[in-house]
């Protein structure tokens, strides 16, 4: 019997990890540390990247899925490799566990929307994992783009090759953060899409200069690589009345507004948050599955931003016009 002094408690919410490579280390570290959640333990093929887990995290690990599910979980983050997303999902989702999956949501637009049919049939949460969205940085260019009549948006997103080389290029790892960026800031979707591919080292695309046009209007840029020896990631915005700069690695934010006709305009840096994305993002899934409620990034998002990553790499290349009698500078 509960004294009138007790408060009920509500039970943690029993979360396993699928995948111990990078991602789902870093999964495990946060929830391991998540109050109202239990780490039920990684499920990682690999003995390497289970005692690595172990070390590192302290969890129980399952070479198998199966065992995972054994154990019992509410929920499950999936940060398997990405061919392995879709069979990985529907499998949870068959059993009535809310998923939180990594990007990209899956390989193809099938796959996708297959995984958001089946949870929306079973009724449970999904969620994607564009971590993105929860950088403060991220957060602050938003805010400060609220309300005003964006013009266009510039982002890179560049660096040295990863030490561990996938089957996708960067389209799909990298720009695939930006197009959900882009869709998100503009709170509206990429109509048109110019994509510029080159592989200068990998068999896959290794530089990628893409453009897009919204059907708000907003023009878009993405300029992303594997060739750049540091990591640099940078967001402009402008609009009518602001151009927005952020840097999402120092993560500072700085607006000019008031523009004069004279040409001068006021400057200042707004106030970041300091949390870890990855952080406030598990907590986003936490409380949506705690609450019923819809979750911060949806599985029809994450299909839409990997429809457009897809489109930019089916693009056939247009070669240069030749007919055309050659342009001349006026003057
Ligand atoms: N949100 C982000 O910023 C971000 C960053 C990196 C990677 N990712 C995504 O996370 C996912 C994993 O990427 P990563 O960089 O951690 O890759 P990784 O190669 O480091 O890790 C993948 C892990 O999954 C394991 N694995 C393989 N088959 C499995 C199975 N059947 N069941 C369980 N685990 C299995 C591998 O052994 C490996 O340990 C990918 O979808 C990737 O796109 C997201």
């Amino acid at each position: 019997m509960t004294s009138s002094t007790e408060t009920a408690k509500t039970p943690s919410l029993r979360i396993g990890v699928i995948g111990a490579g990078v991602m789902g280390t870093n999964h495990g570290r946060v929830l391991a540390g998540l109050p109202g959640v239990s780490l039920v333990g990684i499920v990682d093929p690999l003995p390497e990247h289970r005692d690595r887990a172990v070390e590192l995290i302290g969890c129980k690990t399952f070479a198998t899925l199966d065992e995972l599910l054994l154990a019992g979980v509410d929920a499950v983050t999936i940060a398997a490799p990405t061919h392995l997303h879709h069979e990985v999902a529907l499998t949870c989702i068959g059993r009535g566990i809310h998923v939180l999956v990594e990007k990209p949501i899956a390989s193809t637009v099938a796959e996708g929307r297959e995984i958001v049919a089946a949870a929306e049939k079973a009724g449970v949460t999904l969620m994607v994992g564009h971590v993105e969205r929860f950088n403060p940085a991220v957060a602050a260019i938003k805010q400060a783009i609220r309300d005003e009549d964006i013009l266009s948006i510039g982002i890179t997103r560049v660096g040295p090759f990863p030490p561990r080389m996938s089957n996708v290029g960067v389209v799909i790892d990298l720009a695939v953060h930006d197009i959900d960026l882009i869709r998100w800031f503009t709170d509206s979707e990429i109509t048109e899409v110019q994509p510029q591919l080159s592989s200068a080292i990998a068999e896959r695309e290794d530089i990628a200069l893409l453009q897009f046009r919204t059907a708000s209007g907003v023009l878009a840029h993405i300029n992303t690589n594997w060739l750049t020896p540091f990591k640099a990631r940078t967001v402009t915005v402008a609009t009518r009345g602001k151009y927005v700069m952020g840097d999402l690695l120092t993560r500072q934010v700085t607006e000019c507004f008031g523009f004069k006709a004279d040409g001068s305009y006021s400057m200042r840096h707004l106030p970041v948050g300091h949390d870890e994305p990855l952080r406030a993002e598990l907590i986003a899934f936490v409380n949506a599955v705690s609450s019923n409620g819809p979750p911060a990034v949806t599985g029809e998002e994450g299909v839409a931003s990997l429809e457009i990553a897809i489109q930019c790499l089916d693009q056939p290349a247009r070669p240069a016009a030749t007919a055309a009698a050659p342009r001349r500078a006026a003057g």
